[in-house]
């Protein structure tokens, strides 16, 4: 990933001394496939657990070129097939998040509201899925147009559209964790999964209870990103989210080796937010000028993987210590790998996978990149 690591915090916890960090001996193969994802047939029925992307937003003049109507229903018609290429590609239970935006727009002399995100429910809901509760991400502007209309007369002005949407949808029954499982071993990514079964890889893809009630919450907040993209590029900006975005998803509705899909993979967040999380991966993305940053996004996983799972377990000291305060004593489980207490037995399996290295492998067939993936201590970051 392109951004750079953050300051380390200045909490101070005592970093795992046993614990070696291998979620999976095989490592995860990660995918690119260049082309247009209303067709994802080199991928089959109910091979993937989980798809998190973000698609062209109809009626942002950003991504008029991207499709070939001018109209806010024909542009949907344009995402429609992907959708349901996504509700055949996931196994049952898998789940399907979107991140998506509505539009203001002008159009013939009228201003007005171009509702994305209820565009796209009715789409997913049409293709197959369970919509279920949504999160607002909250991402304030500070663009000098952002109070838009008569200045301080009423009534001629609109309100701030500061907001914008992560829909999740269902598809299908719940999955079920067989103790036989193998997950996404086989499966689309092309990676293996740690052995154990559904059930072992389940406790191990755990997350801290302080994770959970932040991330399952329907309102995040945090700021998008740098979306300049250099010269070459059929366009100036990416486009791109944040690599929290994927990562909490991914953690949330997946487990350490599944399979998780971007179908408009852009510069590549998802496929490598998958690697840090020690998920295979696949994404598409039609504009091949995309590769050279996609590279750099993925070259940039194992620091930003690192930086990411130093907060993890900062976050977790911090939540030990405000238990400890409110309690006068230790939570009452304790995750011995990582040696930290934990609240819950839930998270005494708790795994943080360490992404050590990942390299662009070559493939003979056209229009395909790939990555492979290997976790454990990266040499001098033993403590
Ligand atoms: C909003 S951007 C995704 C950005 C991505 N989440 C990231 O972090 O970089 C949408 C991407 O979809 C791609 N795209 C548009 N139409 C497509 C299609 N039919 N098939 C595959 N990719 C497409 C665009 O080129 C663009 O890169």
């Amino acid at each position: 990933m392109s951004r750079k690591c953050r300051p380390a915090t200045d909490i101070d916890w005592r970093a795992p001394t046993r614990y070696n960090g291998v979620v999976n001996e095989s490592g995860t193969t990660h995918r690119l496939l260049v082309r247009d994802a209303a067709d994802l047939s080199p991928l089959p029925d109910r091979s993937v657990e989980l798809v998190v992307t973000s698609p062209p937003y109809p009626m942002i003049a950003m991504w008029d070129d991207v499709f070939r109507a001018d109209t806010f229903e024909g542009m949907h018609q344009e995402l429609d097939p992907v959708w349901r290429e996504c509700r055949r590609i996931l196994r049952p239970g898998g789940f399907l998040c979107i991140n998506i935006g509505d539009a203001t727009r002008t159009v013939a002399g009228t201003f007005q509201l171009y509702p994305n995100h209820s565009r796209v429910i009715a789409a997913c809901t049409a293709a197959g899925f369970q919509a279920l509760p949504l999160i607002i991400w909250r991402k304030p502007t500070n663009a000098p147009n952002k109070f838009m209309g008569s200045g301080m007369l009423p009534s001629g002005a609109y309100v701030t559209l500061e907001h914008e949407y992560i829909l999740i949808f269902r598809a299908g029954e719940k999955r079920e964790f067989s103790a036989g499982g193998a997950g996404g071993a086989g499966g689309a990514g092309g990676g293996g999964s740690p052995g154990g079964g559904d059930p072992q890889r389940r406790r191990q893809s755990a997350i801290f209870q302080t994770e959970r009630n932040q991330w399952f919450s329907d309102q995040w907040d945090f700021r998008g990103t740098r979306q300049a993209l250099g010269e070459d590029r059929g366009r100036s900006r990416s486009g791109a989210f944040p690599p929290e975005l994927p990562w909490r998803l991914i953690h949330m509705y997946s487990l350490q080796g599944d399979t998780v899909v971007d179908p408009f993979a852009g510069t590549g967040t998802t496929l490598a937010a998958a690697a840090a999380a020690g998920r295979n991966s696949v994404g598409v993305e039609i504009d091949g000028t995309l590769i050279e940053p996609i590279e750099t996004t993925m070259a940039g996983a194992p620091e930003w993987g690192e930086w990411r799972r130093t907060q993890r377990l900062a976050d977790q000291h911090r939540a030990v210590a405000a238990y400890r305060q409110r309690h006068g004593t230790d939570p009452a489980h304790r995750n011995s790998a990582l040696e930290v207490p934990v609240i819950s037995a839930q998270e005494t399996e708790l795994v943080i996978p360490r992404l050590a290295a990942i390299e662009r492998v070559r493939v003979p067939l056209e229009g395909e990149h790939r990555w492979e993936a290997t976790y454990g201590v990266p040499q001098g970051m033993l403590f």
